[in-house]
């Protein structure tokens, strides 16, 4: 896959506070990369960056292997940590005048911000200014106003957060369509269960670095595995293997922990050995779960 937007070795500092410490990763056409990491760690420095808002000290963002302009950011959409909607202006206009910006004539936009209005459960209000909505209802707003240009990427922060789940549903359908569609999209969380489900790749920043950056599977090879193996015997079959420890024992049968060079075929065998196996399972754990072990470790 080709890499629509890359990130290379970006680095800003805020007086002393070093936000960005060498950045740099990419996002492919179709793809949808989730951006996490603890509060503070640079994901909004991140996006601002990509989005022009903030130039950083160092490092280059490129989009379509050239260096990104103001022509390419206008089909780009993006969604501010800070939000900034008018308060006052009815949902159909503001959204409207935000396609307008980004190059549609006067009727396609109005069109393009009612559709996305009522994709995004807002039929029937758009004549209500925003500021007569609740907070999750100006999210989709906002949501509407990154969407409505149809952009090629997609830089959304936080954009699930507030959201009810009928709302997470049809933002994650909305994603998922667009990046078949061919967009690239980036986006922070830190509701993990919902990166897993989304993304095909995450990127775990911290104090500024990437601590981790692949798919789930990629990032699991990186720690020990655990496997689960329910085998008919009461013997202690397992903790003599090379590489194999014993984490538990239950009525589900033996937890193992398996260091990454074990083949775990052998573990197999050894269990077949000793009776028959009707249980032999790695539990990956998630995404939540590989994030406390790499923060914390
Ligand atoms: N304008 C600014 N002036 C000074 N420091 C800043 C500024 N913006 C960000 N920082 C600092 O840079 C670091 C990275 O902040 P950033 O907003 O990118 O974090 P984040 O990963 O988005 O966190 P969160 O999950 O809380 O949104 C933090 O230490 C923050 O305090
Ligand atoms: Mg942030």
């Amino acid at each position: 896959m080709s890499l629509a937007l890359e990130l290379t070795d970006l680095r800003h500092r805020f007086g002393d506070l070093v936000a960005l410490d060498g950045i740099s990763f990419g996002v492919g056409e179709g793809e949808i990369v989730g951006l996490v990491g603890r509060n503070g760690a640079g994901k909004t420095t991140t996006m601002r960056a990509i989005m022009g808002i903030l130039r950083p000290d160092r490092g280059a963002v490129r989009w379509l292997g050239h260096e990104v302009g103001e022509g390419d950011r206008m089909r780009f959409g993006y969604m501010p940590e800070e939000r900034g909607l008018y308060a006052q202006m009815a949902l159909r206009h503001q959204v409207a005048y935000f396609a307008r910006l980004h190059g549609l004539e006067r009727e396609a936009a109005l069109a393009a911000a009612d559709g996305w209005l009522d994709r995004l459960g807002l039929s029937g209000r758009a004549d209500e200014r925003l500021v007569a909505l609740s907070h999750g209802n100006q999210q989709r707003v906002q949501l509407a106003v990154a969407l409505v240009h149809e952009p090629r990427l997609l830089v959304l922060d936080e954009p699930f957060a507030g959201l009810d789940p009928e709302a997470v549903d049809s933002l994650s359908e909305v994603l998922r369509e667009r990046a078949l569609a061919g967009a690239a999209i980036l986006f922070s969380s830190h509701q993990l269960e919902l990166v897993e489900r989304i993304c095909r790749r995450v990127v775990i920043v911290d104090a500024g670095r990437i601590l981790a950056a692949g798919t789930l599977r990629e990032l699991r090879v990186r720690f020990p595995a655990q496997l689960r193996v329910r085998v008919d015997t009461d013997e202690d079959w397992a903790s003599a293997l090379p590489g194999v420890t014993v984490a538990g024992v239950d009525e589900e049968g033996v937890l193992l922990v398996v260091d990454p060079g074990v083949d775990p075929q052998t573990v197999l065998r050894a269990a077949q050995a000793r009776g028959p196996v009707d249980h032999f399972a790695f539990e990956t754990g998630g995404l939540l779960e590989l994030y406390r072990r790499m923060v914390s470790g």
